[in-house]
């Protein structure tokens, strides 16, 4: 018999993955100063840990290690939440799953061209193609039977992590100029990825948009994500659902 999956799932925010955890069975916790790792059963014995980490980098990557270091049999790391968008053909409540992540706000240069990750000597940093075909093929069949009512479509595109909310259009310009292709801002998943990518584990990162990236951002932010905290399971389900039977 093979062995249950057992995937990490993490978002900076309770409203980005939702705080209800009563869809787990076999709950249980450990804690580590202010973080605390959830761990529990969905389905048909897929094994989950679960935790919100904090907003930015340096919570997001302390989050991602502690994770790791609790489960070291884990399969799959996924970050989930909310984004701001970098092109307009991105709007609120679309779904982007990222096929590459760029920290925006990584910068050596001159001893490495501005974005390189040194440790890695890249700046792109890509998922795993059969998990990443795998999600978006999951998100796309579950937006096709009615599963994602209330969400947006679908996409995959490269999405850029800093240590800045991005409510400002020059400022999304400029990142645009500097990053071509670049669908979304946010503060977690560069940091996630490049753990993930450093101890040789899966990670996909997945976001849906809250904000366009602007002076409204704020605002739109704050009422999205008040809203956004009883979908967010939905999105984490519909995924789940297509593990057992992709
Ligand atoms: N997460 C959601 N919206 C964001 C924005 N505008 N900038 C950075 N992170 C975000």
């Amino acid at each position: 018999m093979t062995r249950a999956l057992h995937i990490g799932l993490l978002g900076a925010m309770p409203e980005e993955i939702g705080s209800d955890l009563s869809h787990l069975r076999q709950l249980s916790s450990s804690t580590h100063g202010d973080l605390t790792l959830h761990h529990g059963v969905w389905g048909d014995g897929i094994q989950l840990t679960l935790a919100w980490s904090g907003w930015g980098k340096v919570c997001a990557a302390r989050a991602a290690t502690r994770l790791l270091a609790a489960a070291p049999d884990l399969d799959l790391l996924i970050f989930t939440g909310v984004a701001g968008a970098a092109n307009s053909d991105q709007n609120q409540w679309d779904i982007l799953l990222a096929d590459a992540v760029v920290q925006h706000d990584m910068d050596a240069s001159p001893l490495f061209p501005r974005f390189t990750l040194p440790p890695l000597n890249r700046d792109r940093l890509e998922p795993e193609p059969d998990w990443f075909t795998w999600s978006v093929q999951a998100l796309k069949s579950a937006a096709g039977n009615g599963e994602l009512q209330g969400f947006g479509g679908v996409s995959s595109g490269l999405i850029a992590t800093g240590d800045r909310f991005i409510g400002d259009a020059s400022l999304r310009q400029e990142l645009r100029d500097a990053l071509p292709g670049l669908q979304a801002v946010e503060m977690e998943g560069g940091a996630v990825a490049q753990v993930a990518e450093q101890e040789g584990i899966p990670w996909l990162l997945i976001r849906v948009i809250s904000d366009g990236a602007d002076e409204s951002a704020a605002q739109s932010f704050t009422d999205f994500v008040q809203v956004y905290e009883q979908q967010a399971w939905r999105l984490i389900e519909a995924l789940l659902r297509r593990l057992n039977n992709p």
